[in-house]
């Protein structure tokens, strides 16, 4: 019997604004009554029926708590709206950078759906994130998620398929055929064979797997969605021990672990480093998009350091030869990328806080490699952050540059000695009073015009203001504005203070004060926190941050 298409009646949610990346919010919100049902409609609406009907739509999540029942409703829901096509991956799972390139793949004509709070803890009492993709892979771009607010502000219905038997645990494709005469088929992938193909076509895997016949790794998948990729990357295809993988089972909870890889929430990881039986470290967020790279005894390396490493060295990246585009990170990111651009005279490009701004410049051909300060790095292979991607960058120059016994560390001390150190550091303080969140922005921006030309002094160290403003960003690819995007106040030297508040967050704000400072002194390589202690404190000493929010200290560090 075809299946009938129902129209239900619902009313508006005024909180469906979409943020950094994607609709977040705690599972509670999204269970009540149409709530993930409106935020699809909306999505549909906004994207608009050309793109959406007889269109081919590809769906897949983190494996979180809510990732079943949503992933169920969204197929009913584009049956409803006419999609011709969902491919989703098998059980729902499908990594954030799977998505990307599973949509780049098979030419999805109307982009991708992706289910997940990325680095945000799941189960019942935490996240849930919803974000649509584009049809090149990459997020929605500004247009579309202020459009997709627009219509959740005024659906009034939403279209579903309440009969259909949707299973996703069987590979293959099934057709169903629709009341209004249209046919709709659901096709059921192998959550990694994808992506794991591109791995193989971007990297050289018999160069890397020859090197790890001496190099032990430990890639900690906290749980996240990560696992079954790694498995296959790193033990099947690579012959990696089995070992070499923790925490590689989905768990709709993570298990309880805080899938973010940084010092905080991957404590395990660098704790089992330090003893010093591993070459290589690397731990990803619950939907893969984030990585983070730890050398022999827990040798750290930061988000930025890896970005301008992998910039260096792009040539032992067979994806990479002969290509010559240019670099690009979000403002806060620490500028070391900008010092190899500026030596190889490639162009560097500075886009606001999140991986949506990076598309454009990738599609015009304006970069190939770009990355942020919060553990994401990527490539132009997809339009998202890549987290198994980057541990496979950082494997492919260790293995090239083998002939010299190249650890991790190695390279980034070369890396220092040639280019100079940009320190860095990120303070996050989590679910501040979003009222005290708004009084430390208007604090600092009320200063930003009189800021110039200031002296500071902070531990002996004095620093002159030469710049302050409130971010803003001209695509130079469709000339779109974006503005607001941080408070900087920037130094005559160049170092920076930035403050912003995150748009990632499911409740209250998260302020983040970001330090980056320069210095080519070998000397003070080891000393980050006497480099950036003096910023810090004429931060918080512009921004009033302790009186304000009542802490004396962030809850993250990075
Ligand atoms: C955070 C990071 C940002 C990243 C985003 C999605 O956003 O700071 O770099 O793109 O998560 O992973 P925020 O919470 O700061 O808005
Ligand atoms: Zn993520």
């Amino acid at each position: 019997m075809p299946l009938s298409v129902q129209t239900v009646s619902t009313s508006a949610f005024s909180d469906q604004k979409p943020g950094t990346s994607g609709l977040r919010k705690k599972v509670k919100v999204f269970q009540q009554t149409n709530y993930l049902e409106n935020f699809v409609q909306s999505t549909f609406n906004a994207v608009g029926e050309a793109t959406i009907r007889n269109g081919h739509l590809v769906l897949g999540g983190d494996g979180r708590f809510f990732n079943n029942h949503a992933i169920e409703v969204i197929i009913k829901m584009c049956a409803a709206n006419g999609v011709q096509k969902v491919t989703v991956g098998q059980n729902g799972i499908l990594s954030t950078p799977a998505v990307s390139a599973t949509i780049r793949k098979l030419n999805a004509s109307a982009g991708g759906i992706i289910l997940t709070a990325s680095h945000n803890p799941g189960g019942p009492e935490n996240d849930f994130g919803i974000k649509y993709n584009m049809t090149n892979g990459g997020p929605a771009p500004e247009r579309i998620t202020s459009a997709i607010f627009a219509e959740s502000k005024i659906i009034t219905d939403y279209k579903i398929c309440p009969d259909m038997d949707v299973d996703v645990t069987k590979i293959g494709s099934t057709i169903f055929e629709i009341a209004s005469g249209a046919k709709f088929e659901l096709e059921v992938v192998d959550s990694c064979d994808v992506y794991v193909s591109l791995m193989k076509e971007i990297f050289n895997f018999e160069q890397i797997e020859s090197f790890l016949k001496n190099f032990k790794l430990n890639i900690d998948c906290l749980n996240g969605v990560t696992g079954p990729y790694a498995k296959r990357i790193f033990v099947t295809e690579l012959k990696c021990d089995v070992k070499s993988v923790v925490n590689s089972e989905p768990l709709e909870d993570f298990g309880g672990l805080h899938p973010d890889p940084n010092l905080t929430y991957a404590k395990s990881l660098l704790d089992v480093m330090k003893l010093g039986q591993h070459d290589f470290g690397a731990a990803f967020d619950g939907d893969g998009d984030r990585n983070m790279i730890l050398g022999k005894s827990g040798f750290f390396v930061n988000p930025n350091d890896s970005l301008a490493v992998i910039a260096a060295n792009q040539d032992s990246i067979p994806y990479f030869k002969g290509k010559s585009s240019g670099f690009a990170r979000s403002m806060p990111t620490g500028a070391a990328v900008d010092l190899v651009a500026a030596k190889e005279q490639k162009k560097c490009f500075e886009v606001p806080t999140g991986w949506k701004f990076f598309g454009n410049l990738m599609d015009a051909g304006l970069i190939n490699l770009c990355g942020e300060e919060s553990f994401g790095t990527g490539s132009d292979h997809i339009r998202e952050k890549d987290g198994i991607w980057a541990a496979l960058a950082w494997l492919q120059i260790l293995a090239d540059q083998n002939a010299e016994r190249q650890s991790v560390e190695k390279v980034v001390r070369n890396h220092w000695s040639e280019f100079g150190r940009n320190f860095f550091t990120r303070y996050d303080y989590e679910e501040v009073e979003s009222a005290a969140g708004a009084k430390l922005m208007s604090t600092v921006e009320k200063q930003l015009a009189t800021l110039k030309d200031q002296q500071f002094e902070a531990c002996g160290v004095n620093y002159t203001v030469s710049l302050a403003d409130n971010f803003s960003y001209k695509d130079p690819v469709d000339g779109s504005l974006t503005e607001k995007q941080g408070l900087r106040i920037v130094m005559s030297d160049g170092s920076r203070i930035i403050f912003r508040l995150s748009g990632t967050g499911s409740s209250g704000a998260t302020i983040r004060l970001y330090v980056d400072c320069y210095s080519n002194d070998a000397a003070l390589f080891d000393k980050d926190s006497q480099v950036l202690k003096p910023l810090i404190e004429i931060a918080l000493k512009i921004s009033d941050l302790v009186a304000i929010t009542g802490r004396t200290d962030p809850s993250v560090i990075t």
